[in-house]
């Protein structure tokens, strides 16, 4: 039970590795807002978790509905301790100039600007409790980029650099803000990464892994685990990359 009796919010928490943040957050005793633009799969999920969970619908992208997922975890469960900025999106792997504008305003917007509204709704409230903890789930992409995946790649480097800014101001009111990069998984945007799901390009990118295979959303499940815990009560800015070795 290491996350007893904490609130976490985990976007993007329908599918991928967000259910299982969700799923493994609420096994070690946490309650679980369930917060995604997929009503059905995000209900799923809530439902399989029982009573420790509840869904909310949010658009990462839209400040208010980032305002009533937080209010929502203070009227059901009192207050909130971890923010979980997991939602994510990718344009398909192909050259960078082919990447229309439309495109990659919603890669910005999901990867980056949901981050900039977190902290504009989550920070006073973490002020006000006197302190909370923000696990942003970025990417080897941000470390060590594939080409053809440029847009999404800056997005990552934008995702660790604001964990990093925000974990250097924010650390005097105790509060935290740490980083995944996961290497690859077995989830919906794999397919997207890879340009295209054949078994040639998923023998490439296992290639690239030195431990031989692709991520899972259990290994991502239980490295936020821990940098949510109160374990890790000395870590902020730690930016760690769940990759089987891709970036050594
Ligand atoms: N799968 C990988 O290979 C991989 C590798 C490194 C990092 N990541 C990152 O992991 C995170 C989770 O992705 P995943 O691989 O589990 O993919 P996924 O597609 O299974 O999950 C992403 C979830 O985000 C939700 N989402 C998308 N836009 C949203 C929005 N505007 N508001 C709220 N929710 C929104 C989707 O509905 C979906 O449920 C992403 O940030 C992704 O960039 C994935």
């Amino acid at each position: 039970m290491r996350l007893k009796d904490k609130i976490a919010l985990v976007t993007g928490a329908a599918s991928g590795f967000g259910e299982g943040i969700a799923k493994r957050f609420a096994q070690e005793g946490a309650k679980i807002l369930v917060a995604d633009i997929q009503d059905e799969a995000g209900r799923r999920v809530a439902s399989e978790i029982g009573e420790a969970a509840t869904f909310v619908h949010c658009d990462v992208t839209r400040e208010a509905d980032w305002k009533a997922a937080v209010q929502e975890a203070i009227d059901q469960f009192g207050h909130l301790d971890i923010v979980v900025n997991n939602a994510g999106y990718s344009h398909y792997n192909q050259p960078l100039l082919d990447v229309d504008e439309a495109e990659f305003d919603r890669v910005y917007a999901v990867n980056v600007k949901s981050l900039y509204l977190s902290a504009q709704v989550v920070v006073p409230v973490f002020r006000a409790q006197e302190g909370g903890c923000f696990l942003n789930i970025a990417s080897t992409a941000g470390v060590r980029p594939r080409p053809g995946l440029s847009w999404y790649n800056s997005s990552k480097f934008a995702a660790i650099g604001i964990t990093k800014s925000m974990a250097v101001e924010l650390a005097p009111e105790k509060i935290r803000v740490c980083a995944l990069n996961p290497v690859a998984g077995e989830t919906p945007l794999l397919e997207r990464f890879m340009g295209e799901d054949t078994p040639e390009k998923r023998a490439a990118f296992k290639g690239t892994i030195p431990l031989g295979r692709l991520s899972t959303p259990t290994d991502i499940a239980n490295a936020a685990l821990f940098l949510c815990s109160d374990e890790a009560e000395f870590l902020t800015g730690v930016c760690l990359e769940v990759d089987g070795g891709r970036c050594i």
